[in-house]
């Protein structure tokens, strides 16, 4: 199984799911794609001896033309599985499409709460007392597929936007390697455009790990 990661910045997740992936059975990461020249995330998969990419959306004129350019590299790759991983552009419905139940995201929130950006900073705001991260299957309305695991975290008084973030990569490093394993030795699928574990339709998101 051939496994595609889409970047845009530091690349932490990535870096977490390059060092778990000999649990990936017949998974490997063979492509490393970003949108952005300088983002270490490519030095990251350099390191690693993983093929990388860089298509600037900055050089195409709308979304679909952006797009487009990224899915002729995954085709040239082969990939069967998208990871993005801190990868900030917004999918056109048609390259989502195309990747139905073979595209997954991590988000730093407990979804369906707080989907977009600036996840830590509206918890704080509204004064939640349970904050985490979730890994969903990737639909064209922004982070609003099915929803796959989570692990959550109890927010203390003395949390700041940076003690949250901080602990939410924690919990997002160990989540998202086993996530991925699940996907690559078949305990998790995509059948009739649902998410199945263990053969079973999965009615709510897994409950991985508590802070
Ligand atoms: C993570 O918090 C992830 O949830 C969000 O973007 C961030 C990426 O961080 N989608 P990194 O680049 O993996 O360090």
């Amino acid at each position: 199984m051939k496994i595609a990661v889409l970047v845009s910045g530091n690349g932490s997740n990535l870096q977490a799911l390059i060092d778990a992936q000999t649990g990936f059975g017949s998974g490997k990461i063979i492509g490393v794609l970003s949108n952005k020249t300088d983002a270490y995330a490519l030095q990251r998969a350099q390191d690693a001896n993983i093929a990388t990419a860089v298509i600037s959306h900055q050089d195409y004129p709308n979304r679909e033309s952006f797009d487009a350019a990224m899915q002729q590299q995954l085709l040239a790759w082969q990939v069967d599985l998208v990871i993005l991983a801190g990868f900030m552009r917004i999918l056109t419905p048609n390259f989502v499409s195309q990747w139905q139940g073979k595209m997954l995201n991590i988000h730093p929130s407990l979804l369906p709460f707080y989907k977009g950006v600036r996840t830590h900073q509206r918890v704080l705001n509204t004064g939640d007392r349970l904050h985490g991260c979730t890994v969903h299957f990737v639909t064209a309305e922004l982070d609003a597929g099915q929803e796959i695991a989570q692990s959550a975290l109890q927010v203390s008084p003395n949390d700041t936007v940076e003690t949250l973030a901080q602990k939410v990569h924690q919990l997002e490093h160990v989540l998202y390697p086993q996530v991925v394993e699940w996907f690559c030795t078949g305990q998790l699928t995509w059948q009739h455009g649902q998410a199945y574990f263990n053969q079973k339709p999965l009615e709510r998101p897994i409950q991985f790990a508590q802070w």
